[in-house]
């Protein structure tokens, strides 16, 4: 990892690629097929991350006019769909959207919603696509926009964007994302890759966030450096 507060860049991997999380989920897909009760992985399951945000969200009620039972929520590369699914066990009365660029993805998400009779929308869309017909249908329309585990695989692609593929792929997401979280909504990242610092630089780089919460972890001391495994911070669309 290096860092400043123009560039901070992971090594590229195949988890940053469309075909890796393809053949994921045609994976999980088959496994579901076999098994209904087996809805595939969860990620951050170790560190309660789903529960956490889920608690976040119930517990800062009506501080914000954005964040009460009946707003509209899109989780970001929602994969198997289960953060949505969970929010509306829990007596979510808003919309619920998933977005994935893999259309793998959207078809498992579908089909465990279908079993199990559970009213969450999915959807195919590539969320660093300013042409995205997703994106452009849905300008400002998210009262609350979720991503658990998506920015930090889009930090290992070595996509380029821009004109002149000036951009990376974590320059790209603040700009696109932004056009789906109406003023005054939240952007709630979570992510183990970035540390607080770095998420922060990221989001706020181009002026249209500002820092309004952070969930918190338990934290662990290491040499004498304290932190925690993954970190969420609800970010306030200006
Ligand atoms: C680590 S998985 C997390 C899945 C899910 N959010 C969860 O917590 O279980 C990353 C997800 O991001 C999706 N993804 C990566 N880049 C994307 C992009 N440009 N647009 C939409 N989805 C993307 C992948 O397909 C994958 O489902």
């Amino acid at each position: 990892m290096s860092g400043d507060e123009t560039t901070i860049k992971l090594n590229p991997s195949k988890l940053g690629t469309k075909k890796y999380w393809d053949d994921f989920y045609e994976v999980e897909h088959s496994n579901f097929e076999e098994n209904q009760d087996d809805t595939g992985e969860c990620w951050f399951s170790d560190a309660d991350a789903e529960d956490k945000i889920i608690e976040f969200l119930f517990s800062n009620f009506n501080q914000i006019e954005s964040l009460n039972p009946e707003a509209k929520i899109c989780d970001l590369g929602t994969g198997n769909g289960h953060l949505l699914f969970t929010i509306l066990e829990e007596g979510w009365k808003g919309e619920l959207v998933g977005v994935d660029y893999s259309e793998a993805s959207i078809k498992f998400a579908k089909d465990i919603a279908d079993a199990n009779d559970l009213d969450v929308m999915f959807e195919q869309s590539d969320i660093l696509d300013f042409k995205d017909e997703f994106l452009v249908k849905n300008t400002e329309e998210f009262d609350l926009v979720l991503d658990k585990g998506t920015l930090d695989a889009i930090g290992l692609s070595d996509s380029k964007y821009g004109d002149n593929g000036e951009l990376s792929a974590v320059d790209m997401y603040p700009q696109t994302v932004k056009n789906l979280v109406k003023k005054g909504g939240l952007l709630i990242v979570t992510s183990c890759n970035f540390t607080e610092e770095e998420l922060s630089i990221l989001i706020l780089k181009y002026g249209d966030f500002k820092v309004w919460k952070k969930i918190d972890y338990p934290v662990f001391e290491f040499g004498g450096v304290k932190g925690s495994a993954i970190c969420s911070i609800a970010f306030m669309r200006l």
